[in-house]
């Protein structure tokens, strides 16, 4: 690294320039330090933000084996729990799929995001990796070129600095500077599912052993178990409606109703602490790679929430960009990164259209009521329902996909 003061701005260097310490921007960090590439990891927020913030809890296996294959994985065997089965609540009664026992018999791994993402950044801090907090990257310059540069602000200087690199790395979520210094003429696919959720925490014990899925004429519930003593609770809801719109007592009362708490048992209370509105939307970056500017996690494809790809595609992206990395570094030649986006894209669409089934599958989607009346929309739904709950091969069909990414 070189670092040299000049009157306007702080000059600095690094190889392999990371933008955002997420799963991605993380795990990319650890595989390029382990391959002896130098590179630093530029991250808004601070260290306590990014091991505290909650988000997604569910690792695929895929996941599991990358993080095995380079040693990030401890954290996840020791306090990480297994899963592998859903519980579908319909009008017609419930059922319970164990796609954990179907098929190749995968499961998921629960472990909350912020322990994931601590273990990370710990490694990555061991092997002497380096790391700014509180460092915003302003935008890309030169991604065109082999010396493309990140203009960022400083937390204790109001210069602001030039951090030169040979290749950036975008792992900086929908709203960060890689998106924001892509050419205009960059392929941005998107498209809004129509619907909202009111994302929660409670300090409450799981209320059953499975991850929940409530379809319900009022509105889709979702019941996600974090911990023995955290629960992650999805409420469907208008679009526009504020967070703190509902009581503790009005969100308990409606989740009650839609998981059919009469039929199944009331669920088990506590203090709601993290609440926020997720419009569900989708969007897929085409393509991955511009220069010497890549891509990956948000940064490249957003997924809504319904069947928890995001981290898991976050982290497939970075062991694909990091290997990528290591051998344009290693022999001096672009062909590993050239093909990284089509690659990565792949696994992208194929979640992209799990997704959409599985949301289409869990919502009354809003504007249906034109194109034949949401009577018909919700028959279509029922009839999904049932051919999941009966057909072994839809069964099947789902197991594969679900845990896959
Ligand atoms: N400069 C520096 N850092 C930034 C900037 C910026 N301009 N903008 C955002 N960041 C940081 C954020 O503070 C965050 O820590 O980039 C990081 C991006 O991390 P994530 O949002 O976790 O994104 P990613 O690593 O791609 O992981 C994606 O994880 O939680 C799941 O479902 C979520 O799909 C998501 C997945």
């Amino acid at each position: 690294m070189t670092e040299t003061r000049t009157f306007q701005a702080l000059q600095k260097s690094a190889d392999v320039v990371v933008l955002g310490a997420g799963p991605a921007g993380l795990v990319l960090g650890n595989l390029l330090v382990a391959a002896g590439i130098d590179c630093v990891v530029l991250e808004r927020a601070t260290r306590q933000h990014v091991q505290t913030r909650a988000r997604a809890g569910f690792l695929a296996p895929n996941t599991v084996r990358i993080l095995d294959r380079h040693g990030l994985a401890d954290g996840l065997h020791r306090h990480g729990r297994t899963h592998g089965t859903c519980e579908f609540r319909t009008e017609e009664g419930s059922f319970r799929l164990d796609y954990g026992a179907l098929g190749r018999g995968e499961q998921h791994t629960v472990y909350p995001q912020q322990n994931l993402v601590t273990d990370l950044l710990a490694r990555y801090l061991d092997a002497g990796g380096r790391i700014r907090f509180r460092t915003e990257a302003l935008a890309v310059h030169d991604a065109d070129s082999t010396r493309p540069y990140v203009i960022t602000g400083e937390p204790d200087d109001d210069r602001p600095t030039r951090w030169t690199a040979r290749y950036v790395a975008g792992c900086d979520g929908r709203h960060g500077a890689a998106r924001r210094s892509l050419p205009a003429a960059t392929v941005r696919h998107h498209h809004d599912h129509g619907v909202s959720w009111l994302g929660l925490l409670a300090e409450a014990p799981p209320s059953l052993d499975a991850v929940g899925y409530a379809v319900h004429d009022r509105g889709f519930a979702g019941h996600m178990t974090r911990s023995p003593q955290i629960t992650r609770y999805y409420l469907q809801c208008p679009r526009g409606t504020p967070a703190d719109a509902w009581s503790d007592e009005r969100i308990w009362d409606e989740l009650d109703l839609r998981m059919r708490a009469v039929e199944h048992g009331p669920l088990r209370r506590g203090r709601i602490t993290e609440r926020g509105v997720i419009d569900l939307a989708c969007d897929v970056v085409e393509p991955l790679r511009h220069g010497s500017l890549l891509l990956a996690g948000d940064a490249a494809s957003l997924t809504a929430p319904a069947a928890a790809k995001g981290a898991n595609l976050a982290i497939l992206a970075a062991e694909s960009l990091a290997g990528a990395l290591t051998e344009a570094f290693a022999r001096g030649d672009d062909t590993a990164l050239d093909r990284y986006s089509a690659r990565v894209l792949a696994h992208i669409w194929r979640s992209q259209e799990f997704t959409h089934w599985m949301t289409g599958l869990l919502h009354e989607i809003p504007g249906q009521e034109h194109s034949g009346g949401s009577f018909f929309h919700a028959s279509l739904r029922r009839a999904r329902l049932r051919s999941l709950r009966t057909s072994r091969t839809h069964q099947l069909w789902f197991a594969e996909n679900y845990v896959g990414v």
